[in-house]
């Protein structure tokens, strides 16, 4: 039997925030897995400003977990690991995390982030290109699926909210990454649409086992996911 590294490894990862004096923890000594090999498909819940974004971030690299070298006030913290595709994260300079992001994942944002000088298509096949590859039958899939077959040539900054939303999802998913991080990837999009967005998630995780993270507060959009888990005070609650 051959053995795997998990795709993403938190062991023990804590954020605090630093306003001031004041110091705010948002992740408390979290620990947890995603695995690829089995198409883990998680939809993370939790109440506003419980840590939802922050974790995502982490995961991401956009925001540093805290260090485990403050020996001061933690004489002995317990070891901190940030693991992605088997590779501790701890010495990685921005060149792996551009690498990283570039080859193995997929974001979709809270704010939807689209690059406003391009059209539809372009923004669709940007992570193609820094992939060295272009627009192929999956992105026409992709588009057809999320309704944007029309809107192609347009530019992104004369859609609709939920047009928008729909175009950094085909984003996120154009070059098939082994790992997905959804923040409220349907919040600004009809029922109807939510529910052709979850399917094509379930499809990708199912065909390509595609891991995915999704924060959500719809109980229909979680239910699609294999696992839910809670964030609170801190702490993951599976
Ligand atoms: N860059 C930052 N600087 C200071 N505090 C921050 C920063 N980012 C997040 N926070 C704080 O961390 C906490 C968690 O924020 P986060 O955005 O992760 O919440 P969330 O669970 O995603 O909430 P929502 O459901 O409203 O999106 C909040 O109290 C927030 O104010
Ligand atoms: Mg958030």
């Amino acid at each position: 039997m051959t053995t795997h590294a998990p795709l993403v490894q938190l062991t023990n990862v804590s954020k605090t925030f630093i306003d001031g004096e004041q110091q705010h923890s948002v992740l408390d000594k979290i620990s947890l897995t995603l695995d690829q090999k089995i198409g883990q498909t998680v939809a993370l819940m939790g109440a506003s400003g419980s840590g939802k974004s922050t974790l995502l971030n982490v995961i991401a690299g956009f925001e540093k977990h805290d260090s485990n070298q403050d020996p001061v006030t933690a004489p002995k913290p317990p070891k901190s690991t940030l693991t992605l595709l088997g590779q501790n994260t701890i010495n990685w300079q921005d060149k792996h995390w551009s690498l990283f992001r570039q080859q193995s994942l997929g974001v979709i944002f809270q704010q939807f982030n689209l690059l406003t000088p391009l059209n539809v298509k372009d923004n669709i096949a940007f992570p193609l290109r820094l992939n060295h590859q272009n627009w192929n039958s999956w992105c026409e899939h992709l588009s057809h699926s999320l309704g944007l077959s029309s809107l192609l040539e347009r530019h992104v900054n004369s859609l609709s909210g939920g047009q928008q939303q729909r175009v950094a999802i085909a984003r996120a998913l154009a070059h098939k990454p082994p790992l997905i991080l959804a923040d409220e990837p349907t919040g600004n999009l009809d029922q109807a649409a939510s529910l052709e967005v979850m399917q094509l998630l379930c499809t990708l995780a199912g065909e390509h086992n595609t891991a995915i993270l999704m924060v959500t507060h719809s109980i229909e959009c979680a239910n699609f996911m294999q696992q839910r888990w809670h964030i609170k005070e801190g702490k993951i609650h599976e």
